[in-house]
């Protein structure tokens, strides 16, 4: 299966599907898990290269869920690159599960946001500042435990919050969405 990922295609939250839950994959992938987790992938890791993301209408994201596809299985993709281009982080995985996660919170100073979600949302999302992750990664070949802090924890717990139907801006503080918690640490 060939699937054209783009900003088009992706699913957004005016739309149910969205707050589906998705379920565990088969392990060993098949080739039709296999090639939509390796689109997914790819998707990611384009749509931070100018060029490739113009041409083929990717907005830039450094995660994605089989959900956002409209998927109801637990994959997703990271890719986070440094201030040069550089590839920092890369996962494809299959069946993550977060296993263990610190008490103490980050959160990002300027928010988060989704390829599914078109509108600004303001506010503050706190998440676990570090946080262990189980599951099989495609890049790999390998079962791993990961274990993550700050900006790839982040990430992490908001494509893994996809699989519950969860999305950032159900995590913000209607009342008061710029609220610093005590004890939590801010990224800038
Ligand atoms: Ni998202």
């Amino acid at each position: 299966m060939l699937m054209k990922i783009n900003t088009e295609t992706i699913v957004k939250d005016n739309n149910s599907a969205i707050r589906n839950k998705s379920v565990d994959v088969t392990l060993p992938l098949s080739d039709e898990d296999r090639d939509l987790l390796l689109d997914m992938y790819n998707y990611v890791k384009n749509s931070t290269d100018k060029e490739i993301a113009e041409k083929e209408n990717l907005q830039p994201a450094v995660g994605i869920s089989a959900i956002q596809v409209g998927i109801g299985k637990k994959m997703m993709a990271i890719v986070i690159k440094n201030s040069e281009g550089k590839i920092v982080y890369q996962y494809a995985m299959a069946n993550p599960k977060i296993i263990s996660e610190s008490v103490e919170k980050a959160y990002l100073a300027g928010g988060e946001g989704c390829l599914s979600v078109p509108d600004e949302h303001e506010g503050y999302v706190y998440r676990a500042r570090r946080i262990k992750v189980k599951g099989y990664d495609l890049l790999t070949d390998k079962e791993v435990v990961i274990k993550a802090q700050d900006y790839l924890a982040i990430v992490f717990q908001h494509e893994l919050d996809h699989f519950k139907g969860i999305l950032y801006y159900d995590h913000i503080d209607k009342e008061d969405p710029f609220h610093v918690k005590e004890n939590a640490y801010c990224l800038e």
